[in-house]
């Protein structure tokens, strides 16, 4: 038996990156995952593959930052599944470094749109089939960042959307645990992964070795880390062996926040 079987799970951004590798590894170990993406090509790619595994699943498009989306998906879960038990808001994006007094509001709103209403829309809506589902045993996990908890210069709208996840996270936390209900949340702070989301950040650097070059200097281990060193994380915290984890804030960083 698979660590999360029987289990139905949604991933945003499961087209790429870390959402991708979550839903192979939940996958593998028995839940049916619903990928869901702005990149439905992607989304369709890393399900044929998991198919291929032998597991279990459907692709859907998603903007994460429209609520008239989200609704179309919890229908399409309802009718297809009937229940939800495991949410991953991975779903994110990033405006690039800027001073300021020089970043725009368009910039700041697009940050917060997918990173912050992305990840309260997704909670709202899955929570909604969470607590209608028989028997009732949900968990939330909602990607942050190390960035949610430490700043860097330049990373203003990140960093607050990635902090704003944190304390949301809690707060839905305390409040399934007041109603009663078994559903719980918690964020996932990944340090400096290898996507393609940071790939785009290294670009920034003419020369790919320097980058590298930097980028592993910045962790403590000298490297790093890799999309399925979250995934295994988003594992523990979907399946029942964290049963009494909520409200808790998993950090996955190489040492990144330990300095
Ligand atoms: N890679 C890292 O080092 C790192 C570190 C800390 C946190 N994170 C966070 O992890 C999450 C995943 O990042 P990643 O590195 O896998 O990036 P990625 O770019 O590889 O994947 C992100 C996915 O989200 C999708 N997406 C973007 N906007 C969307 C929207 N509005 N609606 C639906 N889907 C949308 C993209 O199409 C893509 O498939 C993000 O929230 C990111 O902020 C990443």
């Amino acid at each position: 038996m698979g660590r999360v079987a029987g289990k139905v799970a949604i991933i945003s951004g499961g087209a790429s990156g870390l959402g991708a590798a979550a839903a192979r590894v939940l996958a593998r170990e028995g839940a049916a995952v619903v990928l869901a993406d702005l990149d439905i090509g992607g989304a369709e790619r890393v399900l044929a593959e998991i198919r291929g595994s032998g597991g279990e699943g459907m692709a859907a498009h998603l903007d994460a930052a429209d609520e008239a989306s989200w609704q179309d998906l919890m229908a399409a879960i309802r009718a297809r599944y009937g229940r939800l038990n495991i949410a991953v808001n991975s779903a994110g994006t990033n405006a690039g470094r800027s001073f300021p007094s020089d970043t725009t509001l368009a910039d700041w709103r697009m940050v917060m749109s997918v990173n912050l209403d992305g990840v309260f829309l997704g909670t709202k809506h899955q929570l909604a089939l969470m607590r209608d589902s028989d028997p009732v045993n949900g968990s939330i996990i909602n990607i942050s960042s190390v960035m949610g908890l430490t700043a860097l210069p330049g990373l203003g709208a990140y960093n607050a959307s990635k902090g704003g996840v944190r304390l949301y996270s809690k707060s839905v936390a305390l409040s399934c645990a007041e109603a009663r209900l078994n559903v719980r949340c918690n964020s996932i702070h990944p340090g400096f992964i290898d996507t393609p989301l940071l790939r785009k950040a290294m670009a920034r650097f003419n020369d790919p070795a320097e980058a590298q070059a930097i980028y592993d200097a910045l962790q403590p281990v000298g490297h790093l880390g890799e999309p399925d060193d979250i995934a295994n994380g988003v594992l523990y915290l979907a399946s029942d062996e964290s049963k009494f984890v909520t409200g808790a804030e998993l950090v996955i960083d190489g040492g990144y926040t330990a300095r």
